[in-house]
């Protein structure tokens, strides 16, 4: 069979170009070595930018987010006991939306299903060829049976261990480590708070992240070698209510551990994001430590970017349109990298580091919540830069 685009990866990214590329007329086929239940039951981080939520809402995807998400004009900074609000609203006149990828996930499924999309999800043995001339893509599908694809186009957005990644010729990598990870929980209990905290304490990071009326979404720094199998619930909720103790009266609300998982830290990006006919988007292209819940927002910016970089190639017959595409979309990708380490560094702690650096990462923490101008630098990044 032949596509105007083939699209390596049915995660958000992926689905989000596909539907944007319906939008303009262009067909695409989706497929993805994992099957929608394996994608709907991962869990992601949970807050949307402004303009995700606009881009979710104005392109017809659906207005669940409005609905069933909850707006959050706010975050709290949590230090030296106290917690200290940052107000958006007040700052940058934005609020941000606390609303799962998952649910993003089913949104975008749906409407892909809705409007008749192409989606082929549990192939395996993806091959990809030709991207400078005449791109094909191979695959298995469930029954075993061997498939290709020619298309015009073909976006990797297969995430961080893409397939489509090292097709990108002469690439250069950049990369970061730290030497922590974070411990993720699901844990069923009431909100403690309207807004998510993010905690800095002596032994290290805390956020207490929302879900539902009962279910809670909290993480911790630990080491990246825990293995979170052995962890008991007291000893969960000990590190944790040792993050947030403190002078104010603030309560942490306990209850069962769901789920625990230890999740990766770095950070990394691939430049450039095109070679010939082959362009990356999302995770494939590059990675955020998942501080300030950057990751899906910076591939819902790549696609948005990607789908009008797409109509005028496809549509418009403009050359010189895939040209822009890496420039355009690392503009974004970098600012996000510096926020991603920016919130990381000044709230983690690094074992083996001196007073000095507790008390200058405190004094930096300081200057931040007493100056309007280091709040609103934090409120415009975690709200979102304004798109171009
Ligand atoms: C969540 C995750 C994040 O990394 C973050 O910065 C905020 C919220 C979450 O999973 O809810």
């Amino acid at each position: 069979t032949a596509t105007q685009v083939v699209i390596v990866g049915g995660g958000p990214a992926g689905l989000m170009l596909s539907h944007l590329l319906h939008n303009a007329g262009i067909d695409s086929v989706v497929i993805d070595n994992r099957t929608v239940e394996q994608i709907e039951t991962t869990h992601r981080a949970g807050i949307l930018e402004r303009d995700s939520v606009r881009l979710l809402v104005d392109s017809g995807v659906s207005d669940r987010v409005l609905t069933d998400g909850h707006e959050h004009a706010g975050i709290a900074l949590r230090f030296g006991g106290l917690s200290h609000r940052i107000d958006f609203q007040k700052l940058v006149g934005a609020s941000c939306w606390l609303y799962p990828q998952t649910a993003v996930f089913v949104d975008l499924h749906a409407a892909r299903v809705r409007d008749g999309g192409d989606l082929r999800y549990g192939i395996t043995d993806t091959e990809v060829a030709d991207v400078v001339d005449a791109p094909t893509v191979d695959y298995t599908d469930a029954d075993g049976s061997r498939h290709r694809i020619t298309a015009r186009i073909v976006v990797g957005a297969d995430g961080s261990r893409s397939v489509c990644r090292p097709l990108i010729d002469q690439a250069t990598q950049y990369f970061r480590e730290y030497p922590f990870a974070w411990f993720g929980v699901m844990v069923q209990a009431p909100p403690s708070a309207p807004e998510l905290i993010y905690a800095r304490a002596p032994e290290g990071f805390a956020l207490i992240s929302q879900r539902t009326d009962t279910v809670q979404r909290m993480y911790f720094q630990c080491d990246p070698r825990e293995d979170p199998s052995t962890w008991s619930d007291d000893r969960i909720w000990a590190q944790l209510h040792g993050r947030l103790a403190g002078h104010d009266g603030f309560e942490l609300k306990e209850g069962p551990v769901l789920e625990r998982t230890v999740l990766p830290f770095r950070s990394f990006v691939q430049s450039p994001m095109r070679h010939g006919n082959l362009l990356l988007a999302g995770d494939a292209a590059h990675t955020v430590p998942p501080t300030g819940a950057k990751g899906l927002n910076l591939a819902l910016a790549d696609v948005r970017v990607l789908a009008e970089v797409l109509d005028r190639t496809i549509n418009k017959s403009d050359d010189a349109a895939l040209d822009t595409y890496t420039e355009r979309a690392l503009s974004r990708v970098w600012k996000a990298q510096h926020f991603s380490y920016w919130m990381t560094t000044m709230l983690h702690h690094v074992d083996g580091t001196t007073d000095f650096d507790d008390l200058r990462q405190l004094g930096e923490l300081n200057a931040l919540v007493s100056s309007e101008a280091g709040s609103t630098y934090l409120a415009e990044g975690y709200t979102g830069w304004p798109q171009h």
